[in-house]
């Protein structure tokens, strides 16, 4: 079923586990995604990068996600990730987004809780809950951050902008790492402590599984998975033979590799059967 951010994470506080929060691009990740969810019967995140709504792909890939969950018997969230301005904020939730993520981290702090602050109050007028960044979490291109996000930051952050959820910057950074990241689990159980936003760990394809674990433990309740998702869909594609012709039958070994994938992280983050 179609569930708001705020219900879904409030799963993940009861239940001490994080929600996994998978980026999909198309049909066929969406539908790897959602046989993982509802065959581990877990409350599973689906989001899409605000570039697809910046350009086309958002309208088209929305009422995919948009039907699978409203099929589906397990809470599922439709997200928009990394929401760069009001543009795609408004197009995320016209396009039927139950969750939006705004992100102005490059911001100095007290510019990122104004815009932020911003976005909060137009998605509460219509009941959707916000993610917010505080402390950028960059790519693996750049040099990672040893710089992390300080609790009594976090803590305002969320008192003056009102966010449902938090990213923070606690050693992990986009796409694949050259070394495996540490992360700072005590400074996750420190912020975790001082605001009741649900914590939200980006970065997560690559990260070891006990580092997940530790970060879970910690307090963390959605962990972001985009890199990956495009690798276990892509390695299956260039695996596929090109003597297939028909692309629903092309696609099938490439859906199954996703949906494999995404129990993987389901166990991992210990949200199977918390439905
Ligand atoms: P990865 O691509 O490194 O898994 O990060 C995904 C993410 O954090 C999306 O916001």
């Amino acid at each position: 079923m179609l569930t708001g951010l705020k219900d879904i994470l409030s799963l993940a506080e009861k239940g001490n586990f994080a929600v996994p929060a998978f980026n999909v691009y198309n049909m066929e990740t969406v539908m790897g995604i959602m046989e993982a969810a509802e065959a581990e019967h877990a409350p599973v995140i689906i989001q899409s990068y605000s570039r697809l709504f910046t350009n086309k792909e958002g309208y088209f890939v929305s009422p995919i996600v948009l039907a699978a969950a409203k099929k589906a018997n397990v809470p599922i969230c439709f997200h928009l990730d990394h929401g760069a301005g009001i543009t795609e904020v408004t197009r995320a939730l016209r396009w039927g987004a139950t969750g939006i993520m705004i992100d102005k981290s490059t911001l100095d702090f007290e510019d990122n809780i104004r815009e932020t602050k911003t976005v909060v109050d137009m998605c509460s007028a219509v009941g959707i809950g916000v993610e917010g960044e505080l402390g950028h979490i960059g790519s693996v291109s750049e040099e990672i951050s040893q710089v992390y996000t300080e609790a009594k930051d976090a803590k305002k952050f969320v008192e003056d902008t009102g966010v449902t959820a938090l990213a923070v910057m606690v050693g992990t950074a986009h796409g694949r790492y050259k070394k495996a990241p540490k992360l700072g689990i005590d400074r996750i159980a420190e912020i975790h402590k001082a605001t009741d936003a649900a914590l939200v760990l980006h970065g997560g394809s690559g990260v070891p599984d006990e580092e997940i674990k530790a970060a879970v433990k910690a307090g963390i309740r959605k962990i972001n998975f985009g890199t990956d998702v495009c690798y276990s869909f892509l390695d299956k594609v260039f695996e596929t033979s090109r003597d297939l012709i028909a692309i629903d039958l092309f696609m099938k070994d490439a859906i199954e590799n996703v949906k494999k994938f995404g129990i993987g992280k389901i166990r991992l983050l210990g949200a199977e059967n918390k439905a």
